[in-house]
């Protein structure tokens, strides 16, 4: 590992730095549901500020078409920025446009500029490098060096996250230094007992994970919806929960696997099933073999983890010493069907040694569910990222930066 630090770009006061962070927060009506991205950005910003140089950050925010799309703007994340570094946060309504071109050389030292959503503009996320490299070039020309610290982003090849980092000197900041000291811990001699938890809707989001894991943990826990297609593989009817049937083979080949290896893939015994999609929906408990038992028959959809699986996966988290945990246990968002997600992340907190949340949707879960983020050894702020890593896959705004 060779990761280039901010140091190695020398002295930086006066200097122009663009920052890629990875602001994509969550917005209900333009109100920001979960900021710890962006309090996570703010040790390298506060760095960079402290030394005197001219920041300029860019992000990018949810998924818009290459096109300025308001309900993605970045404006509210910049005033939220304003509020956590307790200072004055310009903000430029483009990206390379004549807005931010102006801004950018109006900006003194040791201030701070926000420029809008980098996925405004086709040629960050173009599949065609020469495009993705046009596009960097333009985003270049404001920068004297550049500093990569959007970790829930490395794993993109994207214009702001490998090419613009070819283009100027370049180094990883605070949090992709941070997460990766974290992950690191994960994946080389983890102690043990080491044990991963994994939820989320789709198993296959989660194969290359499995697949990489199975060898290296001593017991894997699963849950979500996810958990169906683990049943079904052990012959069990699911009624209408989801289940991705054409997963259903590759889920046996891991079972046998863990079985020759000796780790224990844990299932649910029992599981919260409703009579519909819904936060009032009628619900029992049933147990994991008789799902369709239930008055509600073949219709009914399994939308949590039962008391007794979560009783058995929380036991199972605190005998362990290394804990990663990815993806809820249920539809957390209903509060009939949290119970599972809560149970889990308990324990997580309860851990003597290593816990670490994987971001998205559980990173959002312990935070709506009332955890403070310093109960848990860690929380990634890369869903996707940590995954990937966590694969074993090389990532390329990692290996941009020297990482290998
Ligand atoms: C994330 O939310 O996982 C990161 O911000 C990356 O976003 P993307 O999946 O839209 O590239």
């Amino acid at each position: 590992m060779t990761l280039r630090t901010i140091d190695s770009l020398g002295p930086l006061a006066g200097k122009r730095v663009v920052v890629r962070c990875d602001l994509n927060v969550p917005l209900r009506d333009g109100v920001i549901t979960d900021d710890g991205r962006v309090r996570a950005s703010v040790p390298t910003l506060t760095t960079l500020v402290a030394q005197g140089a001219r920041v300029i950050v860019v992000s990018h925010l949810g998924r818009p078409d290459g096109a300025p799309d308001a309900k993605y703007s970045l404006a509210p994340v910049a005033a939220k920025l304003g509020e956590l570094l307790d200072r004055s946060v310009g903000f430029a309504a483009d990206t390379v446009g004549s807005d931010a071109a102006a801004k950018v050389a109006a900006l003194g030292d040791g201030e701070v500029l926000v420029l809008e959503n980098l996925r405004f503009n086709a040629g960050e996320t173009s599949k065609n490098e020469a495009e993705r490299t046009a596009f960097a070039g333009e985003l270049a020309e404001f920068a004297d060096a550049v500093v990569s610290d959007g970790f829930g982003v490395v794993h993109r090849k994207q214009a702001s996250v490998y090419e613009l980092e070819q283009l100027r000197p370049s180094a990883a900041g605070l949090l992709i230094a941070a997460e990766l000291d974290v992950l690191d811990r994960l994946t080389e001699n983890p102690e043990r007992p080491y044990a991963v938890v994994l939820g989320g809707s789709k198993v296959s989001d989660k194969l290359g994970v499995i697949a990489h894991l199975l060898p290296r943990v001593d017991a894997l826990l699963i849950g979500g919806g996810m958990l169906f297609t683990f049943l079904a593989a052990t012959g069990h009817k699911v009624g209408s929960s989801l289940l991705e049937s054409d997963q259903i083979e590759t889920v046996q080949g891991y079972l046998t696997e863990a079985a020759e290896r000796g780790v224990d893939i844990v299932l649910p015994t029992d599981v919260v099933v409703a009579a519909s999609f819904s936060a009032d929906a009628d619900h029992v408990v049933a147990a994991a073999d008789s799902i369709e038992a239930t008055p509600f028959g073949a219709s009914g959809l399994g939308l949590d983890i039962g008391p007794e699986t979560a009783t058995a996966f929380a036991d199972r988290i605190r005998g362990s010493k290394t804990v990663f945990w990815n993806g809820p246990m249920g539809v957390f968002e209903l509060a009939p069907f949290a119970a599972g997600t809560r149970v889990v992340a308990e324990a997580l907190t309860e851990v003597d040694g290593l816990s670490v949340v994987g971001g998205g949707d559980s990173a959002a879960a312990v935070r709506q569910l009332g955890f403070e983020d310093d109960q848990f050894g860690h929380i990634s702020t890369g869903g996707g990222a940590s995954l990937e890593f966590l694969e074993g896959k090389k990532l390329p705004g990692l290996e941009v930066l020297g990482w290998q």
